[in-house]
């Protein structure tokens, strides 16, 4: 969601005539995108409004912006206390983030004319933007279909906030109630981006399956919305995050069972494997229940894999609770994991409760579940050596000289740049690549003997 509202930022300011810097240091204009759904990723952006705020000491002029959650949450502070940010918009409220940045960037002229020549030792500026609850929604923006992740891709936001009483999460406070969007907006976007040479689209939103609960009488529902996209021909791709398991009901179950080009993986985050701890999270389904739905989904969808987020270390978590969660891991079988030590957040329910999980054993938990999943994850790839897979590239892969991309399950597949092919006309493309190598996060194959690099005929 934040790489998409980046992205939305980046259309509007380019509508007005900004320009992306060869380098932050060359940024006349520097927006910190945020997000406070652990304390780890808010101590990444202090570090780095601390620098911004030395580097504002030479350059009174530049513009520092602090988007999204952080912004939401921390308002007074950065108001009292950072004088050097001069714009505090909250997430989805940067519809008019270009008149926003106009007024920070005529208040630091005014400013620097006032101190110059003389330096001051003191930060000129100071937060005299905020916006934070009433902004215009980012979805609002009429978007320029071109900025997105490459010409193939994009994602778009269908619904914006979260209404679920996870008790340890702070977004419904950050993000507010749950917003949808009408599926005739929604059809149109995907349309002209599919126009634009978009074929895989990923549509986001907290709880994506719980999309259009709040749009009554318009019959708008996630499987809905998939049937209508479904109809666009060059559309390749279409898959969806994140999933909550209590909305993942019979409706939505057969439309990823019948529409072919719907992605074959659900991100479908069970947070533990312990009915205690999903109690008291608040989560609203049992194991057993979330064991049923997905029997459910794979007795009509065999093909889809599950990925899952976790939660380790929740107060009162103990270490028979955690065992629980592994045994699910291994039970369900998840291709893939992401694992998170538990931080307490402001504001939320479990705040109020002891964090009584130290944070060594939090550590264990989490190397443990890293380490079943990856056992999981590596038998997962090693089914897939001698196959040929269809591989949406993406460019270059980390190792040079190799390409990188996935699979419709979402697997990273890394292959040899075939000799003579150039690598910014092969981004975005469909290759066919046969799997030769596993390892524990990704395979490595080669670009299959049939295959072809012009567009459209590829085939898996
Ligand atoms: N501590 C640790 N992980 C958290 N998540 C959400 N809130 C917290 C928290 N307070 C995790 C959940 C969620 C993912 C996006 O982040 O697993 O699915
Ligand atoms: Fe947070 Fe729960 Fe909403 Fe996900 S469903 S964003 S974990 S409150």
């Amino acid at each position: 969601m934040n790489k998409l509202d980046s992205e939305l930022v980046e259309s509007k300011l380019q509508q007005r005539g900004y320009e992306p810097a060869a380098s932050e240091d060359d940024a006349g204009v520097v927006l910190v995108n945020t997000c406070s759904v652990r304390q780890h990723a808010e101590d990444r952006v202090w570090s780095k409004l601390g620098k911004l705020r030395i580097r504002k000491r030479r350059e009174p002029g530049l513009v520092v912006g602090v988007l999204g959650c952080m912004a939401q949450e921390h308002k007074r502070y950065m108001l009292a206390r950072m004088p050097h940010v001069d714009l505090v918009v909250g997430p989805s409220a940067f519809g008019d983030i270009d008149d926003t940045i106009e007024q920070a960037r005529s208040r630091n002229a005014a400013l620097v004319r006032e101190r110059e020549p003389a330096r001051t030792k003191h930060d000129v500026g100071g937060a005299g933007v905020v916006v934070v609850d009433h902004g215009v929604s980012g979805d609002a923006i009429k978007r320029n279909v071109r900025v997105r992740p490459h010409r193939s891709q994009a994602y778009v936001s269908i619904m914006r906030g979260c209404n679920m009483p996870c008790t340890y999460c702070i977004v419904p406070s950050t993000r507010g109630d749950e917003i949808s969007r009408p599926i005739a907006d929604l059809v149109e976007e995907a349309q002209r981006l599919v126009d634009d040479g978009v074929t895989e689209i990923t549509l986001l939103g907290q709880t994506v399956n719980a999309y259009g609960r709040d749009l009554k009488g318009q019959n708008a529902t996630l499987a809905r919305l998939l049937r209508e996209l479904h109809e666009i021909p060059a559309l390749r791709r279409l898959a969806f995050i994140t999933s909550h398991p209590n909305f993942l009901n019979a409706e939505l179950i057969d439309a990823i069972a019948e529409l072919p080009r719907v992605a074959r993986y659900l991100h479908l985050p069970a947070q533990s494997g312990s009915n205690a701890v999903l109690k008291t999270m608040r989560r609203g389904y049992t194991v057993e229940r979330y064991k049923k739905r997905v029997d459910q989904l794979l007795a009509k969808a065999p093909d889809v894999e599950l990925h899952s987020d976790w939660i380790v270390g929740y107060p009162g978590e103990t270490v028979a609770d955690f065992e629980q969660t592994v045994e699910f891991v291994k039970d369900i079988g998840f291709a893939q994991s992401y694992v998170f030590k538990y931080s307490p957040r402001p504001g939320t329910v479990a705040e109020e409760l002891v964090d009584d999980v130290p944070t060594a054993e939090k550590e264990r938990r989490n190397q443990v579940l890293l380490a079943v999943q990856e056992e999981l994850t590596a038998a997962r790839n090693r089914a897939l050596v001698g196959q040929t897979v269809e591989v949406l590239v993406e460019g270059p892969s980390k190792v040079a000289g190799r390409l990188s991309g996935r699979t419709v399950h979402h697997r990273l597949v890394h292959f040899p740049t075939p000799e003579g092919a150039n690598v910014a006309d092969l981004t975005g493309e469909y290759v066919s690549v046969r799997v030769t190598e596993a390892l524990a996060h990704s395979v490595v194959g080669e670009v299959a003997p049939e295959a072809s690099f012009e567009v459209g005929v590829v085939e898996s």
